[in-house]
């Protein structure tokens, strides 16, 4: 059986969540892609950290062309979030002929054309299932199984920080400021929450998600975007005096042929789908003209989740490794 070797760019939180998805599961993903996966070499400074996986001190390195120039590495997993260095990387992966696997929604959205062009041109497979929605297989889905839709509508809860925040607020009266400590703790909050209590994580995730669905790319920086930092305890009872709950969502719908979308806290009625998605599970409502309303749920955020959409894209793309 052919072993398809990948390098792993960053070994944090997520980048240990898709290694101990394969160490877990190696069995089954090895049988169901018909090859041997190995994590080969890991690019990542902070070799001394504990971690739950078992790594030996052989695969990590600092040199990140040393995994892009190897002729024997077929995949690149880009965990190290941001838009750069990690754009330059997965780009430099892609022209010495490596496909490329991500969950960098930062760095998909900001440059999803040249991301895009670029595995084209270089005949290499490009995948970041777990950039929207972690563990939902939601991109998966609307580029495959509902490709035969036009989208009508996709209304999704794309950020488990703000969910949970908003939630705890909710159910337990909670002020903003001491939730979103609880969500740090938790890991699912950025170590910087900006992007996630701003917004702008959830716009990175709708600009993918329009990219996909809708054929048309709109810059994250062009949605209009409202966080939640100004959602106070008093706007919650007043929502549920109305049978409302208020949640953050990202919206794109055709309306008379053109798009319209946005991010901004919304007041959903309590018999709405989206307003019983709680804490950090994600969910995407999505409505197309031959299949009608689908719900997608799950975990969005969280180191397991999210390596089981990495992994998931990792098999797929080892699948057509192990055939050639
Ligand atoms: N900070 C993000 C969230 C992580 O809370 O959903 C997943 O993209």
């Amino acid at each position: 059986m052919k072993t398809v070797q990948v390098g792993l760019l960053g070994l944090g939180n997520i980048g240990t969540g898709t290694y101990k998805t394969l160490e877990m599961n190696k069995a089954q993903i090895e049988a169901a892609a018909e090859c041997k996966i190995e994590i080969t070499k890991i690019l990542e400074r902070d070799v001394d950290r504990e971690r739950d996986i078992t790594v030996r001190p052989e695969q990590f390195t600092q040199d990140p062309d040393s995994i892009f120039k190897d002729p024997e590495i077929d995949i690149v997993i880009e965990l190290l979030g941001g838009i750069e260095p990690a754009t330059t990387f997965m780009l430099s992966a892609m022209e010495n002929g490596k496909h490329v696997v991500t969950a960098n929604k930062a760095a998909v959205a900001a440059n999803f054309d040249k991301l895009m062009n670029t595995a084209r041109e270089n005949g290499v497979e490009f995948r970041f299932e777990a950039s929207v929605g972690g563990g939902i297989p939601i991109l998966n889905a609307i580029t495959t199984v509902l490709r035969s839709n036009q989208f009508e509508e996709i209304l999704g809860i794309l950020n488990g920080t703000t969910n949970y925040i908003l939630t705890q607020m909710t159910e337990y009266g909670l002020r903003y400021e001491d939730v979103l400590k609880k969500a740090q703790e938790k890991g699912f909050a950025e170590a910087d929450p900006t992007a996630d209590v701003e917004g702008i994580d959830v716009a990175n995730k709708l600009s993918i998600l329009m990219a996909l669905a809708f054929d048309t790319y709109v810059a994250p920086e062009d949605i209009p975007t409202t966080g939640i930092t100004q959602i106070t305890r008093k706007d919650i009872t007043s929502a549920a005096v109305n049978g409302c709950k208020i949640k953050l969502i990202a919206s794109a719908k055709l309306v008379d042929g053109k798009l319209e979308y946005s991010v901004k806290p919304t007041q959903l009625p309590n018999s709405h789908p989206l307003a019983s998605i709680n804490n950090e599970f994600n969910a995407v409502f999505v409505k197309g003209n031959a299949v009608d309303e689908l719900m997608f749920y799950g975990k969005g955020a969280g180191p397991l989740p999210t390596g089981s959409a990495v992994m998931g894209d990792v098999l797929e793309i080892a699948k057509l490794c192990g055939r050639k």
